[in-house]
């Protein structure tokens, strides 16, 4: 029996697979048996995302989602993590305010075991970054359609379609690499404008539904089992159909970002 720990992949290890071309392989997690398995699998990363108040509490959106939620799930998944990265989201409201936002943060990296808080937002977030940065905490920014804002859009729209529109993605990027966020998540948004994205940053640059341009690929875990409720967004693929159970499902998909075949062009806008 092999009883050796595996090596715990640090935002260095991520940092050196970008430099070196190899595909990050994410996925959501909220509990620990998911967590047991798809570490077992050879996911590299896992966000511990606000998307759980969809796919496990039932709102329409993720706008409800509280601290005590993000918190309580993400120590489900850092209790008994040995290898991925994690990354907790912020929920929304959760970081209006830089003093907010650096109470927030601290609790999920204390009580919830991050190794870095998500938020959602560009230049409007930058002094928001900036301040959790300067006060030790790793952050990562998320751009293109953003989730907590998705009443304002009227919905899930693929964004930076137009010139004007991919400028201020490409001006978000830029703006949080100079805030201090060292990964950025990519949302919906047209493949040819996340190369551009992913070549002007050293940071990660990981995507969904962003083509296969970037430095690696997340996907709602149960999306890609087949659980998401129809119609799913272009991007989703159903790793399970084909693969017959879950831990082979999962292995798929490793592999599948790993050599570049997915995202395929039919999961691109
Ligand atoms: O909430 C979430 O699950 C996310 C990712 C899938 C990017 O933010």
């Amino acid at each position: 029996m092999n009883d050796k720990l595996p090596v715990p992949i640090t935002l260095d290890t991520l940092a050196s697979m970008k430099q070196r071309g190899e595909k990050i392989a994410c996925l959501t997690a909220y509990d620990a048996s998911f967590t047991r398995l798809l570490e077992a699998c050879g996911v590299d990363m896992f966000i511990i995302g606000d998307s759980l108040g969809m796919v496990l509490m039932g709102y329409e959106s993720t706008v409800p989602v509280t601290m005590d939620d993000m918190v309580h799930h993400a120590a489900n998944v850092a209790r008994v993590g040995q290898r991925c990265y994690r990354v907790v989201d912020l929920p929304a409201h959760s970081y209006d305010d830089p003093v907010t936002a650096l109470k927030n943060a601290r609790r999920l990296v204390d009580e919830g075991g991050a190794h870095m808080v998500k938020l959602e937002g560009g230049t409007g977030k930058a002094a928001i970054v900036e301040h959790l940065v300067s006060h030790g905490i790793s952050v990562c920014g998320h751009i293109g359609l953003l989730p907590q804002s998705v009443e304002e859009y009227g919905g899930y729209k693929v964004q930076g379609r137009d010139a004007a529109g991919a400028a201020a993605i490409l001006a978000d990027a830029a703006a949080l690499e100079n805030a201090g966020a060292e990964m950025l998540v990519i949302e919906c948004i047209p493949a040819a404008l996340t190369a551009r994205i992913t070549g002007s940053v050293d940071s990660p640059v990981i995507g969904i539904g962003a083509g296969v341009d970037c430095d690696g690929q997340v996907l709602v875990l149960y999306d890609m089992l087949g659980m998401a409720p129809e119609p799913h967004a272009r991007f989703v693929k159903d790793f399970l159909q084909e693969n017959g159970n879950i831990h082979a499902a999962v292995a798929a998909y490793v592999a599948a970002v790993k050599d570049g075949s997915y995202p395929a062009s039919e999961h691109c806008y």
